[in-house]
């Protein structure tokens, strides 16, 4: 049976199962059109965006959160906050915004995201958590997610406390990552947490972590949940999707050339530019970018440092035209 098929979300119906996840500083409208022109996902994420700045600051300040661009395909827009009022008003404006869907950030292991009662702090209050699903239910017409991390082997009774109130506020589906939030990003994911979570909620279970290659996938896929989500392996490899799909099939894929993956990095950091309004701070953001997709290039260390002196898209143009080139 294949491991690759449709994913339904509360109201909606997605031709296959894997998601393009949230990444703040990458998920923007310049990263997801990339995403839809070498992949089709079930759909992609913005980054987590905080409902005070959705409904406070002068929505020139919002663009690169809140833009969508018209060659993109259906986006879950993933909000902050640990106010169901405040939550309840920016689901209804993103909403109006286009969102397809709406994700609640439940993950965040940022002290400052932390300290303000957001994020992964949410999953110490579940009756906090079980009020903000129910306002953002109550404002949209849309499917409503939230994406936890997971007890991480605490043995505190945590997984079964929010399986059982995830279960009462019924959100459309849940998005597991398998850490603890003291975790962070590199310890590897727990796929038995995440199953847990498969075989205790009544919504559809998506399972995130450490997603990359075909066996991941697989690995993912094999706790039963109804679809995952790939967050860091998408970057600088928008047609990762595509590959992991042909892959699971048994089918060809023809992979970019070296060349290529130069182009589309430069044509992400020119769309950044034109988002941003400003060259300099895409130059900037650039830095944080190349690693991504210098990923299978020999002398990467010696690309970043080069890259890290640019200060011009043109400049920095000229560096990848010596690094990412096509041997033989
Ligand atoms: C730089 C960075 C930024 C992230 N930003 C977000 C975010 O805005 N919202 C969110 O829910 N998760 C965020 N995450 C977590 C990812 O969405 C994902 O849960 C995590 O990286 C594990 O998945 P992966 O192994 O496929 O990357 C971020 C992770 C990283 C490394």
């Amino acid at each position: 049976m294949s491991l690759i098929k449709p994913l339904v979300i509360g109201h909606k119906e997605f031709p296959v199962n894997i998601i393009q996840g949230p990444l703040a500083g990458v998920s923007c409208a310049p990263f997801r059109k990339l995403i839809w022109r070498y992949s089709q996902p079930a759909f992609a994420c913005t980054e987590m965006i905080s409902c005070k700045t959705l409904l406070h600051k002068p929505i020139s300040e919002q663009r690169r959160f809140v833009e969508i661009d018209k060659a993109e395909g259906p986006v879950c827009f993933q909000l902050s906050s640990s106010d169901p009022r405040e939550l309840g008003e920016a689901t209804r404006l993103v909403t109006e915004y286009g969102a397809d869907i709406i994700d609640l950030n439940c993950g965040c292991p940022v002290k400052k995201i932390r300290k303000r009662g957001s994020g992964s702090k949410l999953l110490s209050y579940p009756e906090k958590l079980h009020a903000l699903i129910c306002a953002m239910k109550e404002n949209t017409h849309q499917p409503v997610t939230v994406k936890i991390r997971v007890d991480g082997g605490s043995g505190d009774g945590f997984n079964a406390q929010m399986a059982e109130m995830l279960n009462c506020a019924s959100p459309d589906a849940v998005i597991v990552h398998g850490r603890h939030y003291t975790e962070h990003y590199e310890t590897p994911c727990n796929y038995e947490e995440i199953r847990y979570f498969v075989e205790r909620l009544n919504m559809p279970v998506i399972g995130n972590g450490d997603i990359a290659c075909a066996d991941s996938l697989r690995a993912m896929l094999e706790t039963g949940c109804a679809g995952v989500m790939i967050a860091r392996a998408g970057v600088g490899q928008p047609w990762l999707i595509d590959r992991l799909i042909s892959e699971l099939a048994e089918q060809p894929f023809v992979g970019p050339t070296q060349a290529e993956i130069g182009e589309v990095f430069i044509e992400h950091i020119v769309a950044l530019s034109e988002l941003l309004g400003s060259e300099r701070f895409a130059v900037y953001q650039a830095r944080a970018l190349i690693k991504y997709y210098a990923r299978s290039i020999a002398r990467r260390a010696a690309l970043r440092e080069k890259a890290n002196v640019c200060n011009t898209i043109s400049e920095l143009e000229s560096v990848c035209a010596d690094f990412f080139v096509d041997h033989g």
